[in-house]
């Protein structure tokens, strides 16, 4: 399978295509971000990678690169819910127009389409004009709206999918005219972290759910304090911690979560957040640790610990935004840490001058000990293989940059297995 990746960033498609265990070669790879080319580079350097503007492509260019399948996550700035969703109207939406007016030019069309954009791309007249298009060309297609939830992944990132197939290769489901919530064939494609997403057998269907082998705290903390509040009924996630399997902290109903976002997608069989961490010592985490003026917009995180099953999306401006850019991770695990952290954020709702803090509260804060996700680990909750890796000379707000625009390699990868199977 010949395979064009357009808008290839950091190469998700790339990773998910080689995931999906279909043999192929990415025969070209298209972007025109510095920064992403450079960390696609250092992680295909075997791949043709062209530094252009996709408005520079030709139907004639497209022909002689007899591809199969174009795989490519068009930018989505002009079509997000807090955007000023110019739509069509927007610059940054002309390359894929163009792309669009040169599909029913190609003598040599390819035989599958994949497309990830933001949820509210299926309401634009762009997407309008894309399913116009592939109607034109005779493909059949199938749109989705997916989250990483929903594959047992800690994250959300609701996305828009669609697939396509050229008419006379036929989809191996019945189409359908709705946009679909769930993959029509979903059982075979549970994540489990370290392992291919291509079938796997019920056995293999597990995460880890013990602390045992990871170091997450640079201290050693009480994970369980004995008489603790057994009350189930605060709204939990879960009624026993996946990883304790008894009463902790979750259990205890106590939290420091802000879930901002439209995703509500049901995730009880995630694997906890402990799955996506680095096994690291504990120092290595110190530069990753909020600053006291950080620790200060605490009432606007998402606060996460190692037995949740759901971070808040990872977005491009994670490490210099608090809000709504992606979750937190606290390292103590301590109840009596998080009791009175519970109790200073009830205080500060009710209090007018929020900046009146004392050295104490600054305390009860840090004692938590919050810090950021890593780079690699928020690839790994995008499912970017272990082997994936960042060039040393980058910056890390650069890598949260990038990786905040790239896209759940699995849920990809699901996708590709169920675009070229063919029916029974
Ligand atoms: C949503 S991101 C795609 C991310 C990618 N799938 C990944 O895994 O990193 C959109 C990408 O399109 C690139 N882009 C935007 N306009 C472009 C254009 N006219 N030509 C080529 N690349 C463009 C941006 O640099 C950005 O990397």
């Amino acid at each position: 399978m010949k395979v064009l990746e357009l808008y290839s960033g950091i190469g998700g498609m790339h990773c998910a295509v080689k995931d999906s265990g279909i043999p192929h070669e990415v025969v070209a790879a298209i972007d025109v971000n510095t920064t992403a080319n450079k960390i696609y580079k250092h992680n295909f350097p075997g791949t043709k990678l062209m530094d252009c503007g996709i408005e520079s492509l030709s139907a004639k260019k497209l022909d002689e690169m007899k591809i199969d399948m174009i795989l490519m996550s068009p930018p989505c700035q002009p079509f997000t819910r807090v955007g000023k969703k110019l739509d069509a109207n927007d610059i940054r939406t002309s390359s894929f127009l163009h792309l669009l007016s040169l599909l029913p030019r190609l003598n040599n069309c390819p035989k599958y389409i994949l497309i990830e954009n933001v949820k509210g791309f299926e309401e634009s007249d762009t997407c309008l004009k894309l399913r116009e298009t592939l109607r034109e060309c005779n493909f059949a297609y199938q749109e989705f709206l997916l989250s990483p939830l929903q594959f047992g992944i800690p994250n959300s990132r609701l996305r828009y999918y669609l697939i396509a197939k050229r008419e006379s290769l036929k989809f191996s489901f019945e189409t359908s005219a709705e946009i679909l919530t769930k993959l029509p064939e979903e059982n075979y494609l549970k994540y489990v972290p370290g392992k291919s997403s291509t079938f796997q057998s019920s056995s293999e269907n597990e995460c880890q759910t013990e602390k045992t082998d990871v170091e997450h705290s640079s201290k050693t903390e009480d994970r369980h304090t004995e008489n603790m509040p057994n009350d189930s009924s605060q709204g939990n996630i879960a009624m026993t911690c996946p990883i304790c399997r008894e009463q902790c902290l979750q259990t205890a109903g106590h939290n420091m979560r802000q879930i901002t976002e439209d995703d509500s997608s049901p995730y009880p069989d995630c694997c906890p957040v402990l799955n996506f961490l680095e096994n690291k010592p504990p120092e290595y985490f110190d530069s990753f640790l909020l600053t006291k003026k950080e620790l200060k917009r605490f009432l606007v995180m998402d606060i996460v610990f190692p037995c949740l099953l759901k971070t808040t999306c990872f977005t491009k401006r994670y490490g210099h935004f608090m809000e709504g850019a992606g979750s937190i991770f606290q390292m103590s695990t301590n109840i009596s840490n998080m009791e009175k952290a519970s109790e200073l954020k009830d205080r500060t709702q009710e209090l007018k001058n929020r900046d009146d803090w004392s050295d104490e509260d600054y305390e009860v804060l840090s004692r938590l000990q919050l810090r950021y996700f890593t780079p690699r680990e928020i690839a790994n909750f995008l499912c970017f293989p272990s082997t994936y890796d960042f060039p040393e000379d980058l910056s890390r707000i650069q890598l949260y940059r990038t990786l905040g625009n790239s896209l759940n390699v699995h849920v990809v990868s699901a996708l590709i297995q169920l675009m070229v199977k063919n029916p029974e």
